[in-house]
């Protein structure tokens, strides 16, 4: 007996400390990142997930359990996968127990977890629990959330691997089926199928057939409630929104009959939107068959519901056909931008999508100036995003570059030959993935197919320079002529209180504001408004245009976004307590970096920034956490 327990200590101790040689070897061993993944892609083919997880709001945590059926290459021996914040406790090959390894963490792309593979198996289950920083994962406690719990992911572009291990590359797509449970009061959904009310064992299954990226993985879970617009399409919001939502986004139904009229049938059965908290760090994401989306674009006259046309357009781009790495994520937003424009134009004309061009274009220009003088190659639609976060690939390049580039071939080979095109397009990729220099020989193949068109075009110009060719359409919008000519009204009575230098403070006022009718404005006319007038007229007539205007406190983000920034440009210390509220109740990245950024070019105002970027900071979503720490803490 003693023999025996001797015999089968030494085993254990030979086996462990083969593990841990293993282990130590794993941890070292270099591993390819590919599209920044870890995943051997090139060896292991991953079909379909099935996820079966505990949601515990207390410790702030996904447990469960990952299943993966996949098959292999004859020469496979392992299998790769990605993680990040996140524990793995055990991992089965077939129901059988595995050895496992996790290697060593890199800042942008997590850890490998390595599993040997054996007797060539076909499933594989990784048991783990996330850690409450998982960066895709919210946790949201009440605040901001109707007194509620809250918790939602973000997993584009590669966040899926902190709460879900994964092949994390846009260019992997499997089916997926899902087990959740969570407290009882709270209803989950995810990009899958959804239950339209709580049950009461806080059991759920989801099912997603189409085979998709794990880039469009997400769950989130709240008190919220389902209100229908037809057989197929439908919001969830919590309580206090619910109405208010259901309003603004009731061309739905319509958005999706005029997406369908462009470019052929819905694939996804049903296109629901579910409401987040304001925290959310985007406008929009593309969840197949549940948006998730920003309460930030109910302003109450329906003025910001392109971004649901955009979210609804990448059921086509993007996730129909995907970019096939993150270098090609012009072909995701750029595609979409183009298509959100065409829903818009089918739904309200063509002098409003117009109106949204012009707003774009302008945008663009912008940013081509100021990526011109810090990162020019950053400025071409095709990037080289290898060993940076692909999250540096978000900007107007990819979508209004991408889509600028589309309209250029719209109006070289005119719109039926285009949307024709398309149509072939989305069929031929449709539940594939695509790269840059498959769309360029697809495009000369099927539209630009003569020698003079090609040239035209300028297709390799367009993607590869930097900067904007000077084939780039140019929009003009008869909706915001109008306000060009506010504009120069102004201008001109500004300019000659200036030459009159004798006459009383009074007169510098600005009487002509008082005849500008902006009461059937909508948001986009005064965004034009704000960012066409000169800054320096703004800052030196700020107290008479808010009063004017009511800019302060304006429940619009997207308003109340570009007033607070000219007024931290103009120092004015008035504002600080709004812009504190506002840095506080919104969560969107694109409202807080324009703001953070003003505050610190203006030394006067670092503390400030600083300060209110320790209180708020907490309720930002980890997406919008790094990018402002890295703004007020260079
Ligand atoms: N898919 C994007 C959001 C995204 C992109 C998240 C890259 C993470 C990495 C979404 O479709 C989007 O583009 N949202 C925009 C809306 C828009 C341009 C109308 C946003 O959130 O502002
Ligand atoms: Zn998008």
């Amino acid at each position: 007996m003693k023999k025996f327990l001797i015999l089968l200590l030494s085993v254990m101790v030979i086996f462990n400390s083969c593990q841990l040689t293993h282990q130590k070897e794993y941890q070292i061993k270099s591993v390819p990142i590919f599209n920044h993944s870890y995943g051997n892609t090139h060896e292991i083919t991953l079909h379909h997930l099935h996820l079966n997880v505990r949601v515990d709001f207390n410790d702030k945590s996904l447990t469960g359990e990952a299943t993966w059926e996949f098959s292999s290459t004859d020469s496979a021996q392992e299998i790769i996968f990605d993680v990040r914040h996140m524990d793995v406790t055990g991992v089965t090959l077939d129901g059988a127990e595995s050895a496992f390894w996790v290697g060593q963490e890199d800042s942008i792309h997590g850890s490998p977890l390595f599993i040997p593979l054996i007797n060539r198996a076909q499933k594989v289950s990784i048991r783990y629990k996330t850690r409450p920083e998982a960066a895709a994962l919210q946790w949201m406690s009440g605040q901001m959330t109707e007194g509620k719990p809250f918790l939602f992911t973000q997993s584009q572009a590669i966040l899926a691997r902190t709460w879900v291990p994964c092949m994390d590359a846009p260019s992997v797509r499997f089916t997926y089926s899902a087990d959740v449970e969570c407290p009882t009061d709270l209803l989950p959904l995810m990009s899958a199928t959804n239950p339209q009310q709580k049950n009461s064992s806080g059991k759920y299954h989801f099912e997603m057939k189409q085979p998709i990226p794990s880039y469009l993985l997400a769950l989130c879970i709240g008190d919220v409630y389902f209100h229908a617009y037809d057989d197929r399409s439908g919001v969830y919001a919590q309580k206090g929104i619910l109405y208010a939502a259901v309003q603004e986004f009731d061309q739905l139904p319509s958005m999706m009959s005029s997406a369908e009229k462009c470019y052929g049938p819905y694939q996804w059965e049903r296109y629901d939107v579910v409401v987040l908290p304001s925290s959310f760090p985007f406008g929009g994401m593309e969840n197949p068959r549940l948006t998730f989306a920003t309460p930030t674009i109910i302003t109450g006259d329906k003025s910001l519901v392109s971004l649901i046309a955009h979210e609804l357009a990448h059921s086509w781009s993007g996730n129909l056909v995907t970019n096939h790495t993150w270098n090609d994520f012009w072909l995701n937003e750029g595609f979409t931008v183009y298509f959100e424009d065409r829903i818009m134009e089918e739904i309200y004309g063509r002098p409003y999508a117009d109106m949204l061009a012009k707003i774009g274009l302008m945008e663009l220009n912008e940013t081509v100036e100021k990526l011109m003088k810090t990162r020019p190659d950053d400025t071409r639609l095709y990037l080289d995003l290898e060993g940076r976060n692909p999250d540096e690939g978000v900007s107007d390049i990819a979508y209004e570059k991408g889509r600028f580039f589309l309209l250029s071939l719209e109006k070289l080979v005119g719109r039926d030959s285009f949307d024709a095109f398309l149509n072939t397009y989305f069929n031929t990729f449709a539940f594939k993935t695509i790269t840059t220099e498959q769309f360029i020989d697809f495009c000369y193949t099927h539209l630009l197919n003569n020698p003079e068109l090609a040239v035209k075009s300028r297709m390799r110009e367009w993607i590869y320079e930097r900067g904007l060719p000077n084939n780039c359409p140019d929009i003009s919008s008869a909706y915001l002529k109008d306000i060009d000519r506010h504009i120069a009204s102004i201008v001109q009575q500004h300019d000659r209180s200036i030459q009159n230098p004798t006459a009383k403070p009074d007169s510098k006022k600005i009487p002509y504001l008082n005849q500008i009718p902006h009461d059937q404005w909508t948001t986009h006319h005064v965004l034009y408004f704000l960012r066409s007038l000169p800054p320096a007229l703004i800052y030196e007539h700020r107290s008479e245009i808010d009063a004017h205007f009511g800019f302060s406190g304006s429940p619009n983000s997207e308003i109340a976004c570009d007033w607070y920034r000219l007024m931290v440009e103009a120092g004015e210390v008035k504002s600080k307590p709004e812009i504190e509220s506002f840095l506080t109740r919104v969560g969107r990245r694109k409202f807080l970096t324009p703001i953070y950024k003003a505050m610190m070019k203006n030394r006067e105002w670092v503390p400030f920034a600083r300060e209110v970027f320790e209180k708020a900071g907490p309720g930002y979503h980890a997406v919008t956490y790094g990018t402002i720490q890295q703004i007020v803490y260079p």
